[in-house]
């Protein structure tokens, strides 16, 4: 694909979808701004043009659903430069700031996921025909996706403008599909997935796909997933714990799971204990004592922390994916750590996901990792082979 190289971007006003979708706690701070760091990359080669960056946080429906006014903030302090927060996505207001920008300016715009039509996974004829991209496209040169953390779904933001603007790829973007395609052939077999976190429906693709094409010896899970795993495997987790996957809307993933297990038993290792979180305290519990509890499980126990360590350091590739509990919490993020220091060890390791590699920079262990990538479910889609649409799109551009 195209890149920042094959523009001229001289007083242009250039268009930048950017992934600054963090975690954040629930007073709206932001706890980890390793991918709002990550664009300023590409922001400072566009010096010489007007910049405007489009992105979201987090899902509708989510308690970290917000405006992208911190971003704005945060970004700011790395830029070394003022970013103007727009408090509007494609309207009259959002369309005067635009075109009332000079040279050397950067703006944000408002939470793209706030305008309905961004989430929906649509063919590109579609998303051309919206209101967002007719009102934005007139007043912009050209288009970049720097956003390759969003480039697996083929919504609006990523799709919409490609064929309506001269576009190419920001630095991350091509930092990642670089380093990727590079990591794509691994440190050989037996190469592990370690898939944690919450985003329990990407995850059961990714394994579905590995194991399929035994592109993969072993899928270990933690988190959210491993939950969902125990629960397909038979084993009774509690109310509570059953309460919170439905909340999630993942209660369809068990059945999705059961498959898994049926077609790939020796294949899936799920956790033998955890911790459960009692008012903020860790208690250590065997699979077996879940159906009598009523606290949350928020990390994978010792004797799985072990045996997954075990299996982890003797592989030649291990990918990693989302936490295995809650590890911005002191007492939970044990899990997290080890496995962690298990991958640091292993051959050739790539990690991806916001919370664990915040983790892995947090411990200071990112050179014993072979890449580590801004991007969750969309960097465990491109190892696992699957074609993401924001990148092919990029590719059909002439
Ligand atoms: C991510 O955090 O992985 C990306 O920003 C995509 O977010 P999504 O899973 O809510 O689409």
């Amino acid at each position: 694909f195209l890149t920042i190289d094959d523009f001229d971007t001289e007083d242009k006003t250039v268009l930048v979808r950017v992934d600054l979708n963090s975690p954040m706690d629930p007073e709206g701070n932001i706890l980890d701004d390793m991918r709002i760091r990550s664009h300023v990359a590409t922001v400072k080669e566009l010096k010489n043009a007007k910049v405007v960056l489009l992105a979201h946080q987090s899902r509708p429906g989510k308690n970290d659903f917000t405006t992208m006014s911190p971003h704005a903030s945060k970004m700011s302090k790395y830029l070394g430069q003022d970013i103007k927060y727009i408090d509007d996505i494609f309207g009259t207001y959002a369309r005067q700031k635009i075109s009332s920008m000079e040279k050397g300016d950067v703006a944000l715009l408002e939470n793209v996921r706030f305008y309905s039509e961004e989430s929906l996974e649509r063919p590109v004829s579609e998303h051309e025909k919206t209101h967002l991209v007719r009102k934005l496209a007139p007043l912009f040169d050209i288009y970049l996706n720097d956003a390759f953390s969003v480039s697996h779904r083929s919504h609006l933001s990523i799709m919409g403008f490609t064929n309506v603007l001269p576009s190419g790829a920001g630095r991350i973007m091509e930092k990642e599909v670089t380093s990727l395609d590079l990591g794509k052939s691994g440190g050989g077999r037996p190469s592990i997935f370690v898939l944690g976190g919450a985003k329990v429906d990407d995850s059961m693709k990714v394994i579905e796909h590995v194991l399929s094409n035994n592109d993969v010896d072993r899928v270990l899970v933690t988190g959210l997933v491993g939950n969902v795993m125990l629960a397909a495997s038979g084993v009774d987790i509690g109310e509570e714990n059953m309460r919170f996957i439905e909340k999630q809307g993942y209660t369809d993933q068990i059945d999705r799971a059961k498959t898994l297990l049926d077609k790939f038993n020796d294949k899936i290792g799920v956790p033998q204990d955890l911790a459960l979180n009692d008012n903020g305290k860790r208690i250590e519990v065997g699979v077996n004592e879940l159906a009598t509890t009523n606290h949350p499980v928020n990390d994978i126990g010792l004797e799985t922390i072990v045996s997954y360590s075990k299996e982890i350091e003797n592989a030649k590739t291990v990918v990693l994916n989302g936490p295995a509990g809650v590890s911005e919490n002191e007492e939970f993020a044990l899990g997290t750590r080890e496995i962690i220091k298990a991958a640091a060890k292993a051959s050739y390791s790539i990690v991806g996901g916001g919370h664990i590699s915040a983790e892995v920079l947090n411990m200071g262990v990112e050179d014993s990792f072979y890449h580590l990538s801004t991007a969750g479910g969309a960097c465990i889609d491109y190892l696992a082979g699957e074609k993401l649409p924001g990148v092919e799109i990029l590719k059909e551009v002439k």
